[in-house]
């Protein structure tokens, strides 16, 4: 594995706690992650590696969908927290493995997963291009790797308008949907990562013209792209190996 610079932002630990109170009250971020689902094709007894797993939405959506295997690991201690009392509630100890670790520090044996899925966690990673070619590595042949982002470019200068203009365009909509569905928590939240987006703190979205070209560099042959229906800013990328 290669070594890759990490730039892990704090604030999750703090946000763990009000995380499935406020965007996972969101109605589009559980659109986002059934399509993750179905585009992945999982099938029963599949592998799986879920990066940046938070509070196992996502984890938990691919179970409930056919009997498999995860490998779940996010940078906060506290989303896995949250996340392993939900396994243990669930009886699912057999079934999802949690590990504190950074996709920056993946050191996974080649070959290893049927299926590597991230959503709304690798735009928090600065350095991609390495992190994608770990993770094209660690896919079984025929393997697939599967994110759900968002569609918005925040490279180039913090004080360029036109930047500016595209972001706010994008928060817009996120802060109508987040006090509409969650309320004034999930407003605030979404109001305070709006800001970390425009400073690029610890947010660092690209378009997904950039995703499917690091993906290709990575070695991946089929890319393809579907959009979140009724969700502009939304798409889910599949690349298989
Ligand atoms: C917006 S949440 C998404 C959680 C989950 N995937 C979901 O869709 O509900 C982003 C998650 O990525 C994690 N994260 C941020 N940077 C990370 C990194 N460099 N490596 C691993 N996890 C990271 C955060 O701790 C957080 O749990």
């Amino acid at each position: 594995m290669k070594h890759v610079t990490r730039d892990n932002p704090e604030w999750f630990q703090e946000w763990a706690n009000e995380y499935d109170s406020t965007l996972g009250k969101v109605k589009r971020h559980h659109t986002l992650l059934d399509l993750v689902v179905t585009v992945s094709g999982i099938k029963r007894n599949d592998r799986i590696l879920d990066i940046g797993c938070g509070t196992g939405l996502l984890s938990l959506k691919f179970l409930n969908k056919t009997d498999c295997t995860i490998t779940a690991i996010d940078s906060s201690a506290q989303m896995l927290k949250i996340f392993q009392e939900k396994i243990e509630t669930c009886n699912l100890t057999e079934k999802i493995h949690c590990a504190q670790k950074s996709a920056e520090d993946m050191d996974f044996q080649s070959h290893q997963f049927d299926i590597i899925a991230a959503t709304v966690a690798l735009h928090h990673v600065n350095v991609k291009e390495p992190v994608i070619k770990n993770i094209y590595d660690y896919l079984k042949d025929g393997g697939r790797f599967v994110i759900g982002e968002i569609d918005m470019d925040t490279t180039g200068k913090l004080d360029d308008p036109e930047r500016l203009v595209r972001i706010l365009n994008y928060l817009t909509k996120e802060f109508e949907l987040a006090m509409k569905e969650g309320g004034i928590p999930a407003f605030e939240r979404m109001y305070d990562n709006g800001k970390k987006h425009i400073l690029n703190d610890g947010e660092y979205c690209i378009g997904f013209g950039q995703w499917e070209k690091l993906c290709r560099n990575a070695g991946f042959k089929n890319v393809q792209v579907s959009p979140v229906k009724g969700f502009e800013w939304f798409k889910v990328l599949l690349a298989t190996k």
